[in-house]
């Protein structure tokens, strides 16, 4: 079933939130309803963490398989051990660390907090936002706030309120409109209840700060291996997609600016609309070409290129193109999280030239 709401607009002040206002968000929380805010990473849906009926509510609203599980937002240190069965010497040091910041740490779940966070399994993910608002609706809602990114499943996270109601406008009860989100893409998320430490999806905290704290740190293959998507394209899922068919190349930047233009030619002497995506340096060169461009922002501003790159998504599908052709940007630091989220849109069609 459903959820369906007369969805509420709070217009809140990112760096001084209204405290009136965010007791309105918070009152909605505690009676079990849903609310979207903003925090430093990307939009979040949120709902009382301990309240089994209001994280059904969230699956309802996203339309996200309940196989797939949430994160839990706190705005104390102390609030974590509310959660977790116990807290490893590893997540003590990491939260010291990086919290509160873009980092979520996959611990044992306690016994009182709800299975259906977790999909049933016996673990629990929790983050500490440092953005004022998320702070300050967890605090007034005086319960922590199960919160996945605000957009519907394999859609592209939303990082602006407009990306929220365009999503899941009557699904939710409350959407704060705290502005676009810093960071632009999610959180770094980490296992820590193995044997060594587990990145599961990189993020906003890059590799370089966690191999500071946790020199054992490993990340997961999310992706058969380099070169191996295009074999096997079917075998990615498809996330935080695009409607238009996204394909990546990967090469010199000359060469990748021939085959955008050959490719785009094909497709519109076809009578299609086509899509750029491109660093600034390269946007120039398609300009004459009769396609839609973006540019993200400097090939090697990660930081920059993070911040636009799931809202040119939004923007380019608003358009009603067929196909968005880019080249596989990302590299080192931040850049390992964009490569990963456009691997993920394209499911996998990459191609080497
Ligand atoms: O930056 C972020 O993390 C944003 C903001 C709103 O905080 N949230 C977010 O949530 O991206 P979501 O639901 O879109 O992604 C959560 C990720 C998923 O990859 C999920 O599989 C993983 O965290 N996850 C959550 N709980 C887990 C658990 N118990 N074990 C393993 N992975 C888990
Ligand atoms: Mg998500």
């Amino acid at each position: 079933m459903d959820y369906l709401a007369n969805t509420i607009v709070l217009h809140i002040n990112p760096a001084t939130p209204q405290p009136d206002l965010i007791a309105q968000a918070a009152q909605v929380i505690r009676a079990g309803g849903l609310v979207a805010f903003p925090t430093e990473t990307v939009y979040g849906l949120g709902a009382n963490a301990l309240d089994a009926a209001a994280i059904d509510r969230i699956y309802a609203a996203k339309r996200r398989p309940a196989s797939d599980p949430l994160i839990v937002h706190i705005a104390h240190a102390d609030q974590l051990a509310q959660l977790a069965a116990d807290v490893p010497y590893a997540a003590q040091r990491l939260a010291a660390a990086f919290w509160p910041g873009p980092l979520t740490m996959v611990l044992r779940r306690a016994a009182h907090v709800p299975a259906n966070i977790a999909a049933g399994m016996d673990t629990v993910a929790v983050r500490m936002p440092i953005h004022p608002i998320a702070r300050a609706l967890i605090e007034a809602s005086c319960t922590p706030i199960a919160a996945p990114s605000a957009n519907t499943f394999t859609r592209p996270s939303a990082t602006a309120a407009a990306h929220v109601l365009e999503d899941l406008y009557g699904r939710v009860d409350v959407v704060i409109d705290g502005g676009a989100t810093p960071l632009g893409v999610e959180s770094t998320v980490i296992d820590l209840t193995g044997a060594t430490p587990l990145v599961l999806r990189p993020g906003g905290l890059v590799m370089e700060d966690l191999h500071r704290i946790l020199p054992d740190i490993t990340a997961v293959q999310r992706f058969l291996s380099e070169g191996d998507s295009t074999s096997a394209p079917g075998q990615l899922t498809k996330h935080y997609a695009p409607r238009a068919r996204l394909m990546l190349y990967e090469g010199s930047p000359e060469s990748i600016r021939d085959a955008i233009t050959d490719t785009a030619q094909r497709y519109l002497a076809n009578g299609r609309k086509v899509g750029v995506l491109a660093g600034d340096e390269d946007a120039p060169y398609f300009t004459q070409l009769g396609v839609r461009i973006i540019a993200l922002g400097r090939r090697d501003d990660s930081a920059a290129i993070a911040r636009v790159l799931f809202g040119a998504m939004r923007a380019l599908d608003a358009q009603g193109v067929d196909v968005i052709l880019a080249p596989l940007l990302g590299g080192a630091g931040l850049g390992e999280a964009i490569r990963d989220r456009l691997l993920r849109a394209a499911e996998g069609r990459v191609y080497k030239v």
